[in-house]
């Protein structure tokens, strides 16, 4: 097979592979994927959280591995957010997220952004650092859930 025919063959599999633009095969699975990706987040979140809190002591070491956890999480659930997925599942996402999409984007994005200094400030070792940090991140949590998520 001549290199321009394989390259062909190749491309023809890669789009029977994928449906026209859907990155999942069902918008249940779209859901379960942000919402999974959102409580593994959450959960190593609320550690560093219980840590600033003083309800649980301070690990230095802890703090780094739930901070990359939630820095590496934070970039995944946006992709499960892909029209036709506000029903379907047990959802609490508001229609505002397909009805202005771009603003919701906008809001995604602050997430990572914001997560990496979490992250960086865990590195410092410094329990002062981190609640600040911390702050900062549940601000831009707090947010997005007031304005896209049903309680
Ligand atoms: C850009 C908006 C946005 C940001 C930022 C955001 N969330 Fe959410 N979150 C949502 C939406 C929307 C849902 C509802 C998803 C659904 O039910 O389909 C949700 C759901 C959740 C859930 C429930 C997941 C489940 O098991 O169903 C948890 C927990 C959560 N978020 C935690 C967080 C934490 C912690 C942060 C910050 C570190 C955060 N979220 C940042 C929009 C956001």
């Amino acid at each position: 097979v001549k290199p321009a025919a394989s390259l062909a063959i190749a491309t023809a599999a890669v789009a029977l592979a994928l449906p026209a633009s859907a990155e999942f095969a069902k918008p249940e699975d779209a859901i379960k994927y942000r919402q999974s990706a959102l409580f593994v987040m959450a959960q190593h979140f609320g550690r560093i959280g219980a840590m600033v809190n003083g309800r649980a002591p301070y690990d230095g070491a802890a703090a780094v591995t739930s901070a990359e956890i939630v820095a590496d999480m934070s970039k995944l659930p946006w992709a499960g957010f892909e029209p036709g997925t506000d029903k379907g599942g047990n959802t609490r996402a508001k229609p505002e997220i397909w009805s202005a999409p771009a603003k919701f984007k906008e809001n995604s994005e602050k997430l990572p952004v914001e997560t990496i200094k979490l992250l960086a400030a865990a590195k410092m070792g410094n329990l002062d650092t981190l609640k600040t940090a911390f702050a900062n991140t549940a601000g831009v949590c707090k947010s997005c859930h007031d304005t896209y998520r049903k309680d």
